[in-house]
């Protein structure tokens, strides 16, 4: 039996949250790897710019993250990915490269600057929650922070969701709704 693209229509959940994104966005995408996600947001989402925010480190205190070993071994490791990631989109003008730590970066982005932001770095409660509040101010009016991997437990203890909990809790703090859960993506969009 042949399984055909409805199938797969249904469960691609990143697809269906970048058709919700405005067309020509000016974006930026928290955690990076090797551009996959990039590769498609440039794809379906045509921005205008795509801010690409990473400090592609070796983190090794974080051994059960793709950065502290599951994947990458090293620093070196990382560099490579890092040339791998500039040499892919060397011919797309609308990308720019942020190494560094979306912390550090955010203060180089105007407020109101974003349609929309994809939070992707690390997973942990307080690096999320974190993430949401520096980015929230530089999201437009109307704009989202949106992001992955909502019902991934903790990483290193295999405990309740971290990305959950930091996107329930940021709501609550702020003059922000969660829109829509399409899987594992979380849509969240300021009043
Ligand atoms: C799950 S991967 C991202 C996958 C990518 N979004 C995709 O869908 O193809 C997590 C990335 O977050 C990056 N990262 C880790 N800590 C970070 C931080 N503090 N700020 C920004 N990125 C971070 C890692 O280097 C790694 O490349």
């Amino acid at each position: 039996m042949r399984r055909g693209g409805f199938f797969s229509f249904i469960t691609d959940h990143r697809k269906r949250l970048l058709k919700m994104m405005p067309n020509g966005s000016i974006c930026a995408e928290i955690g990076v790897w090797k551009g996959d996600f990039s590769q498609r947001i440039l794809e379906i989402n045509n921005p205008s710019e795509l801010h690409l925010i990473d400090p592609w480190m070796f983190q090794p205190s974080f051994p059960s993250r793709w950065y502290g070993g599951v994947k990458a071994g090293s620093q070196s490791d990382m560099d490579d990915i890092f040339e791998s990631v500039r040499e892919r989109f060397a011919g797309s003008p609308e990308v720019s490269f942020h190494r560094k730590t979306s912390a550090e970066a955010h203060s180089e982005f105007p407020n109101d600057f974003f349609d929309w932001v994809y939070v992707d770095g690390s997973h942990d409660y307080d690096s999320v929650k974190s993430d949401l509040e520096l980015y929230f101010p530089k999201v437009k009016p109307d704009g989202f922070l949106t992001g992955d991997d909502y019902f991934l437990p903790c990483q290193e203890t295999g405990g309740p969701a971290p990305v959950k909990q930091a996107v329930q809790d940021f709501v609550k703090e702020n003059q922000a709704s969660i829109v829509k859960i399409i899987g594992g993506q979380f849509i969240i969009q300021k009043n």
